[in-house]
């Protein structure tokens, strides 16, 4: 039985009880409404409007460009596509580091024009001062530690973080920061499943696994990568549920050869 059983739309004080309950939360990313009616329909508890926006929908290398109003753009499609899952808005690069109060600022342009329920930020230590201004004013805020793609020119690769002691020791002493700054959950990005366990284990909020291993409190893949319809990386933590790409690619033939052959339209489909 779920935790949520209403028709409401789901809370982060829903997505806490979950853990207390033992039901692992289901997230994956959305951009658009289409996409966001579809998974929200099929019983996700999150949607995130991540800045991963800015690899599979803008086809950016990194996420840094992503700009607030972007994400806002994204957000507003995502929340009108939506009845009962919790949107989360990633803050973007810049938007948040460099003092608290435009993080406030910030945080509540997104939440005031894009009817979210949450946003997420990444980082440890360094960006509790930003959560507690966020979360005093009342905006739930969703962490994010291990591979956090807006540092990544200073990470220089994508492999899995915190396999060394020293990174894995301070991983738990940011996860615990996060909880005592008021977030409601954090995401651990592609950290080896042992530590997840652990700090799965040492905090009371809900972590969110992406190539974390089993053992954190719920999943979350980028819906592009799992649908197979984003081709560009094909890490192992990303479990292929369809192969849209295929599809798609099937589809556009036929049609491109049924105008060339004028087999499109038929009688049936003209005025
Ligand atoms: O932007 C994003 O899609 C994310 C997920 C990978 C957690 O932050």
């Amino acid at each position: 039985m779920s935790v949520h059983t209403a028709s409401r739309r789901v809370t982060t004080q829903v997505i806490r009880n979950m853990k207390a309950a033992g039901e692992k939360v289901a997230m994956l990313t959305a951009y658009d409404f289409t996409i966001a009616r579809l998974l929200d329909a099929a019983g996700i508890d999150i949607l995130l409007v991540g800045d991963s926006v800015g690899n599979v929908f803008s086809g950016y290398d990194t996420t840094l460009p992503v700009t607030v109003e972007q994400m806002i753009y994204h957000a507003q499609a995502v929340v009108r596509g939506t009845e009962r899952a919790l949107v989360i808005v990633d803050m973007p690069f810049l938007s948040f580091q460099i003092n608290p109060e435009d993080a406030l600022k910030n945080a509540g342009k997104i939440m005031k024009e894009s009817g979210a329920g949450a946003v997420k930020l990444e980082g440890g230590e360094f960006v509790v001062p930003a959560i507690k201004k966020i979360t005093e004013a009342g905006i739930p805020v969703m962490g994010h530690l291990g591979l956090t793609p807006q540092s990544i020119h200073q990470f220089g690769t994508y492999k899995v973080r915190a396999k060394e002691k020293a990174e894995a020791d301070k991983l738990i002493i940011d996860a615990k920061a996060l909880e005592t700054a008021g977030c409601f959950a954090v995401v651990l990005e592609k950290v080896p499943a042992e530590l997840a366990k652990k700090v799965t284990a040492s905090i009371s909020i809900p972590t969110i696994g992406i190539g974390a291993g089993t053992d954190c409190d719920g999943q979350v893949l980028v819906s592009y990568d799992m649908l197979g319809l984003f081709n560009d990386f094909h890490p192992r933590f990303v479990r292929r549920y369809a192969e849209l790409g295929e599809q798609v690619d099937s589809a556009i033939k036929s049609y491109v050869k049924d105008v060339k052959d004028k087999n499109f339209p038929s009688k049936e489909e003209s005025y």
